[in-house]
């Protein structure tokens, strides 16, 4: 991983480390350059020392081990590469450094917060909040924020995981249902919004890169199968122009899927990033959506196109008056901007 991707996650992670840090000397164990670079770089701390276990090697950036010994008002221990082995949380607790207090893993644990847990909170800033859902942080997770209302309620086979960097927040509104299979997959800064009494039939994948947006509006369905991908997953460049056509960054527009309230979107579509949808539109089975379209259509196809204007559709399929339609639904589309 190279110093683009890593500086901006430890630039997260620093303001934590200070907290427990205070002024003490910091002393890096293990793999330990490109946060070298990032802190004399970035941070401006020179002063960092690195661990010898060659006494003789010992100088003004080098200290022994056996020097670290019951020094912990001193150094402030940083492991960056380093896992969270029990082996090495031991080793440096025989030497007098508290977790957190004294010494800071950036690799921490996988951690798991299982359904049944409502509120979890760590040293690492994320903060859980699902109390029908298993939400997965992986080793890196970092200032997570997520917020499932009580009343959504998960399937044993759907989760949410919070994949390399994550410093993402979530918002799923009441009353939602994940049925089996369905995963949300977060990268890095994404941001996912999902309105309330969405409905997420079954084994349906949704995958928000790092810098990238989706926003699922209130009282949608989502058939089964479907594939929603925020963002390209690898750089394209322009060669003439030479720069990067899909920058991954925050709060670029371009970053986004947008689905409206009450949109239908049936079995095995797929939905790519830049995508729009209107509010009360029908995206039709197996299409491949990417682009704006309007409110109250019917999209479909491969790409997809607007078969239908002017339609709305309801939950129950054994009703044929509109009646229980609520009013906000009953627009005539409108594609002036598409
Ligand atoms: C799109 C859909 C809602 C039908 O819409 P409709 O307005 O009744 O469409 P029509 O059957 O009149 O077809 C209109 C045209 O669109 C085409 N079309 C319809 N659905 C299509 C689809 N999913 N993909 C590609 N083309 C499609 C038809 O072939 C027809 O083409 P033509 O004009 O060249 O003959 C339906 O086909 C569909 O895909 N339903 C989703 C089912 C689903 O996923 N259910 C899961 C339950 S949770």
């Amino acid at each position: 991983m190279d110093k683009e991707a890593l500086f901006p996650f430890y630039q997260r992670i620093m303001p934590i480390i200070d907290r427990y840090r205070k002024d003490r000397t910091i002393i890096l164990l293990g793999e330990t350059k490109t946060f070298q670079e990032f802190l004399t770089q970035e941070y401006g701390l020179a002063d960092c020392m690195t661990i010898t276990t060659v006494k003789k090697k010992a100088g003004d950036k080098l200290t022994y081990i056996g020097d670290i010994k019951g020094q912990n008002d001193r150094y402030y221990i940083i492991l960056p590469r380093f896992r969270k082995t029990l082996d090495m949380q031991l080793r440096l607790h025989s030497f007098g450094y508290t977790d957190f207090e004294d010494c800071f893993f950036i690799n921490h644990d996988h951690i798991t917060i299982d359904s049944y847990i409502d509120d979890y909170n760590d040293e690492y800033g994320n903060h859980v909040h699902a109390p029908s859902c298993r939400v997965v942080l992986d080793d890196y997770a970092y200032g997570v924020n997520i917020e499932v209302d009580d009343t959504c309620t998960f399937g044993e086979t759907s989760c949410i995981n919070v994949r390399t960097f994550g410093g993402s927040h979530v918002k799923i509104g009441k009353k939602c249902v994940f049925e089996e299979g369905v995963t949300l997959s977060v990268f890095g800064d994404a941001e996912v919004n999902i309105g309330n009494n969405c409905t997420f039939v079954r084994d349906t994948e949704m995958i928000v890169l790092a810098g990238m947006k989706l926003d699922i509006g209130k009282d949608c369905l989502f058939s089964f199968e479907i594939k929603v991908y925020c963002g390209d997953g690898h750089a394209i460049y322009d060669l003439v122009e030479k720069k990067r056509l899909n920058p991954q960054n925050k709060g670029n527009p371009k970053n986004v899927v947008s689905i409206g309230d009450h949109v239908w979107v049936g079995m095995r579509a797929i939905l790519l990033n830049r995508t729009v949808i209107g509010a009360s539109s029908i995206v039709g089975a197996g299409t491949l959506v990417k682009g704006t379209f309007p409110n109250n259509c019917i999209i479909a196809g491969s790409p997809a196109k607007v078969i239908r204007k002017d339609i709305t559709w309801s939950k129950e399929s054994l009703r044929n008056s509109m009646d229980h339609i609520p009013e906000e639904y009953l627009t005539l589309t409108d594609d002036t901007n598409t």
